[in-house]
């Protein structure tokens, strides 16, 4: 795995054998801000928000939940990566060099090296916690409010998008509760309908046509 410059100045982690990208080589931190953060958190009407992230990876999407988080809400985050990247990896990772995201270096640490599946409050408002699993293993009572479906693209894993998961997200999510995503493939879209998901198509990030919102 090897770190990539993308086009805003934001790294990303790129896997030659499979030719994928954990983010657009258009700019990591602006499609995560596009499509997690302005579609999904800011979308959301809610003052007490249980997040569900398919995917923990590089961990960008918990430091721009933290930053864009609304002082009157609590967030309630629970991320899911069976594979986490090595810490010479992450340590090579630009994020908080980056304007904006300088005072969450120490975030940035522990939420990589955090013991798994313990709470952490990274903030009186903000609570954190990580399992090392599949999504596809990870079993709770707790129903969730807004999913970062943050999976790699269905030419590599297309289990990420099948209609048994897309029915599984369904049954973990609140009633009006949201998925957002950058993954905007028809088959994708069809598991979503059919597993009773409400689709919105919306405009994708730049150079990227489409992404896609969901609703219970
Ligand atoms: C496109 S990357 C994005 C990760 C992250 N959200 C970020 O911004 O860096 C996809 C992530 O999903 C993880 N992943 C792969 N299979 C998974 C599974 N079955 N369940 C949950 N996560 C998975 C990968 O290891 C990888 O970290």
């Amino acid at each position: 795995m090897l770190i990539e410059l993308t086009q805003d100045g934001s790294n990303t982690i790129f896997i030659p054998e499979w030719n994928e990208r954990y983010h657009s080589k258009n700019g990591a931190l602006q499609e995560s801000i596009y499509v997690y953060i302005q579609n999904g958190l800011l979308h959301l009407q809610k003052s007490n928000i249980q997040i569900l992230e398919i995917g923990f990876g590089t961990g960008l999407n918990v430091l721009l939940s933290l930053l864009y988080q609304k002082f009157d809400t609590q967030i309630i985050y629970t991320t899911l990566e069976p594979y986490p990247i090595p810490k010479s990896l992450y340590k090579q990772l630009n994020y908080t060099h980056l304007k904006n995201l300088h005072s969450l270096h120490q975030v940035f640490l522990t939420i990589h090296e955090c013991k798994p599946a313990e709470w952490i409050g990274i903030r009186d408002n903000f609570q954190f916690i990580k399992h090392l699993i599949k999504v596809q293993d990870f079993e709770t009572t707790q129903k969730y409010d807004l999913v970062y479906w943050d999976a790699f693209g269905p030419r590599v894993q297309p289990e990420m998008w099948s209609f048994e998961l897309c029915k599984k997200i369904h049954h973990l999510l609140n009633p009006g509760g949201l998925i957002v995503t950058y993954c905007s493939q028809g088959q994708f879209k069809r598991n979503l309908k059919e597993a009773g998901f409400k689709v919105e198509v919306l405009p994708g990030p730049p150079f990227k046509r489409e992404m896609t919102r969901a609703s219970k």
